[in-house]
């Protein structure tokens, strides 16, 4: 393939003006305040980022335009326009009112890639809860976690998922309503409550006023892992909608006659920031596809919907390119104006493979959950330096710094921070503020990863400074991991490091000692994944495990990942003098 180091011109078809020409021009002149009047406010001063998500358009051009395409798993198409999207919901606004549900109440989503994902979100957001979603692959575990830590009120469900949390909702003590989006529901009276929801949408009105929200009430929480301990509610705000609204725009570069897909589930941020509330805010035409990754049906989803903007992630690009060069050529991709990547590493090869399948560069993009919008990012008007992130956001202040919170030059190495106030950054970790306070040093947000800038100001990234693993662009916690590994009977002790994999960028590993009695075997094996996808998530197993007969472990009890993952990968050991004898 030819060699290609950087993209100066990625566009093959400049048809539509960037709405950000120059990057250093914009980036002098930005102020936050002057976003803040792109989006209504009330006249109180309040806000409601799913007022300005959806029913600000209905009173302009955009009211009967579509906002959503959904294709089902059977290929069947739905649309609606904005004004289905405030009518829907507005009726689920009135459904949670209905059942008692009240500003700052945790409303949670645990649904596929449905339209009801849409309606009950932003209804939440309407009437002032705190709305969240769990990624449909989650286990029981992973839902006791997150429902019992946030205390949620209310979960909507499907049939199929809804098994799932009856095996745990005697230890969900806040959990009063199951709101099930299916046929022939059968309703319960007995708490939590089991709702119908297409009945009560049927009789729910479709006026409701919406709940005026200071810009610093929570609108959004989602729970994401650490590299110890359980994972943690990351709380978001409404102002947060300002910076989504702004980034999409000039990063995605959306425009009125754009079709835009983010292949992101919205258990994921990615999902929320970037498939809810960045492209309706402006207004934008969103493609929801339900069913799974499959090279044959993405390809043909794009031809299908005209898309014109994709959003997706290394590994699904990595796995496109692994389907080989032929499939894509039975497609026309002519519609597709730039293509994205966001939350793992992109390989130049990735891009270099996009331009040669869709004359187009995959343009990176930089953030986390914490952050809520993209802040390093590649835009369309920029050249790219293959395998960098980019540059900074206008109005974000980005940095490499020191463990003491030190800027340090251009080409060394260390953490990168990005000095906190701008609109969507987390308000909080839920419950823990002293986990919470962790995160800054001074006035550096201490992002986790470590990465270095150029002399030019692009961001590369180098790797996390913790033990989170990112699996299929998914961020699974070690600890999570091993703590269910360990309730299996035959597992005396368990370590989870991330092994690095050429399509998945890491896979899971886990070390495993067994208790007396139990012997390796490829059945164990077996068994062993299951019992971790059935409990945890579908996605967090380990898809390798070594057993062992003891683990690296210091004084003090904590098992080594560090080590353990040195010496699979065959690297140095380093500081070993903490090690138990
Ligand atoms: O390690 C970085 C990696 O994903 C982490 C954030 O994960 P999450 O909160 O799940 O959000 C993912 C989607 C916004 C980061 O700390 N990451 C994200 N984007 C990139 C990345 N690593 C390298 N390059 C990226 N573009």
């Amino acid at each position: 393939m030819e060699q290609i180091d950087v993209v100066t011109k990625d566009v093959k078809n400049f048809s539509l003006p960037p709405h950000m020409e120059d990057y250093e021009t914009h980036r002098k002149t930005f102020h936050w305040d002057k976003i803040k009047k792109d989006l209504e406010w009330f006249s109180d001063g309040k806000i409601n980022a799913a007022h300005n998500a959806v029913d600000r358009h209905v009173n302009n051009h955009r009211k009967n335009k579509v906002a959503l395409i959904y294709e089902s798993t059977s290929g069947q198409v739905e649309k609606y326009t904005y004004l289905d999207l405030k009518n829907q919901s507005n009726k689920f606004a009135n459904v949670l009112k209905k059942l008692g549900v009240v500003k700052g109440d945790r409303v949670f989503l645990f649904l596929p890639r449905i339209p009801a994902v849409y309606f009950s979100f932003l209804g939440a957001l309407k009437i002032g809860a705190i709305a969240s979603t769990l990624f449909s692959a989650f286990g029981p575990e992973a839902l006791v976690d997150r429902l019992g830590n946030s205390g949620a009120k209310l979960v909507i469900t499907t049939p199929e998922l809804k098994p799932k949390i009856d095996q745990i909702k005697d230890k969900l003590p806040s959990l009063t309503y199951i709101v099930v989006v299916g046929k022939n529901i059968e309703t319960s009276g007995n708490v939590p409550i089991t709702v119908d929801y297409h009945e009560e949408m049927k009789l729910a009105s479709k006026s409701f006023e919406v709940e005026h929200m200071d810009p610093e009430d929570l609108s959004f929480m989602l729970y994401t892992s650490g590299t110890t301990g359980k994972s943690k509610g990351v709380v978001h705000c409404h102002l947060a909608s300002i910076q989504q609204y702004y980034t999409s725009k000039l990063i995605h570069d959306l425009h009125d006659e754009d079709v835009y897909w983010c292949t992101a589930d919205h258990g994921w941020v990615t999902g929320i920031s970037y498939g809810i509330i960045g492209p309706l805010t402006n207004g934008a035409t969103v493609v929801l596809y339900e069913g799974r990754f499959d090279p044959e049906t993405w390809y043909s989803a794009i031809e299908k919907h005209e898309i014109t903007l994709w959003y997706t992630a290394p590994t699904a690009i990595r796995m496109l390119m692994k389907a080989g060069d032929e499939l894509p050529k039975k497609y026309n991709f002519s519609t597709l104006r730039h293509i994205y990547s966001v939350g793992e590493p992109l390989n130049p090869e990735a891009i270099r493979w996009g331009i040669k399948v869709f004359g187009l560069a995959f343009h990176d993009t930089w953030w986390q959950t914490e952050t809520g919008s993209m802040l390093i990012v590649n835009y369309p008007s920029m050249p790219i330096k293959l395998g960098s992130m980019g540059k900074p956001f206008p109005g974000i202040h980005a940095a490499i710094v020191d463990d003491n919170g030190n800027e340090l030059g251009a080409e060394i190495e260390g953490n990168l921070a990005i000095k906190k106030g701008w609109p969507s950054m987390m308000r909080g970790l839920w419950k823990d503020e002293e986990r919470y306070k962790k995160l800054f040093k001074g006035d550096w947000y201490i992002t986790g990863d470590r990465a270095k800038k150029d002399a030019d100001g692009y961001f590369w990234y180098i790797g996390r400074a913790d033990d989170v693993i990112k699996t299929s662009g998914e961020r699974v916690g070690p600890f999570e991991v091993e703590s269910v590994l360990v309730e299996h009977p035959a597992i005396a002790e368990a370590g989870v490091i991330g092994k690095p994999d050429p399509v998945r960028g890491e896979i899971i590993k886990a070390f495993i000692a067994l208790r007396a009695g139990f012997n390796p075997s490829p059945d164990l094996e077996e068994n062993i994944k299951k019992f971790v996808k059935e409990k945890l998530a579908a996605h967090a197993y380990p898809r390798e495990i070594s057993f062992v007969d003891s683990l690296p472990k210091t004084r003090s009890g904590k098992i080594m990942r560090r080590l353990l993952k040195a010496k699979e990968l065959g690297l140095p050991l380093g500081d070993t003098s903490t090690l138990e004898e």
